[in-house]
């Protein structure tokens, strides 16, 4: 494969559009599908920073420059971070693999106010399969007819894995209430994929079926909220320390007399405050 570095290829869905296709995307990244039969390989491609899910597991040889590369067996289920750059890929197992990738644009959008996880409202509901500093990809499952509780996000991008209907009741921050009438019902099937906004909201399951989706969603930043929300709680206080200090600065020395301590020359020029 020839060299080239992270960006002077060719993206995935472009070079190989049967195997790679974009079935969603926000400002954030793009949602790639990824399904390479057993035997064959794809054309060589390029990559942005990718946060990968193994639907279907197996074997690939990765002819690449930088690691990865040769040969890797990536588990059903796994979820990895995988570096820029180009590479080919051919699947050197017996069954055919199935791969979930978001490609990202570096733009993490913006931080719900008062962002509340729905890591810590439902545990039992919402796990992350893999995380780094910027990113993680989360698992939420649902039994039917139950619902989580009011909680936030930043964009995020969504795979249905399995289920058949939610519902979404939006809403501004952690105190909001599941209502009757605002709410988004949401008819959904294995494969469907989808963005969501950021922001507040309570999620039930509506449907027959136990729902599991999986998600990608840059993370907040704990410590620009927590600035946020004082400097939104405090700024009067804050304006009014600010006020009072300045106004018992002492007054600004009085300026020294130029023509005292630099004379009109000889050439007519003269000394002057700029
Ligand atoms: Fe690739
Ligand atoms: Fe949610």
């Amino acid at each position: 494969m020839a060299k080239l570095k992270p960006g002077q290829g060719i993206p995935s869905y472009e070079a190989s559009p049967d195997e790679y296709k974009v079935i969603c995307e926000n400002m954030t990244g793009k949602l790639v599908h990824m399904r390479l039969k057993a035997g064959e390989s794809d054309k060589p491609h390029d990559h942005a920073t990718h946060y990968m899910y193994v639907l279907k597991g197996g074997t690939v040889d990765i002819d690449s420059e930088t690691e990865p590369k040769g040969v890797k067996t990536l588990p059903s289920g796994a979820a990895v971070k995988m570096p820029p750059g180009p590479h080919q890929v051919t699947n050197v197992g017996k069954e055919d693999i199935e791969m979930l990738m978001v490609e990202v644009t570096g733009e993490l959008g913006p931080s719900p106010e008062g962002h509340v996880s729905p890591l810590s409202t439902d545990p039992k509901c919402y796990e992350v399969m893999f995380e780094d500093e910027d990113w993680f990809v989360g698992k939420m499952t649902m039994k039917a007819g139950t619902q989580d509780h009011a909680h936030s996000h930043r964009h995020h991008l969504i795979y249905a894995a399995a289920g058949d209907q939610l519902t979404i009741y939006p809403g501004e921050d952690a105190n909001m209430q599941a209502g009757s009438d605002k709410k988004l019902v949401v008819d959904i099937k294995p494969g469907m994929a989808f963005p969501a906004p950021d922001g507040f909201h309570i999620v039930a399951n509506s449907g027959k079926q136990d729902c599991k989706l999986i998600f990608w969603e840059p993370k907040v930043k704990q410590y620009v909220t927590l600035f946020r929300s004082i400097v939104r709680k405090y700024w009067f206080g804050a304006c009014t320390l600010i006020f009072t200090l300045v106004s018992l600065l002492p007054p600004n020395p009085a300026k020294p007399d130029l023509q005292s301590i630099w004379p009109e020359n000889g050439l007519g020029m003269t000394g002057s405050w700029i």
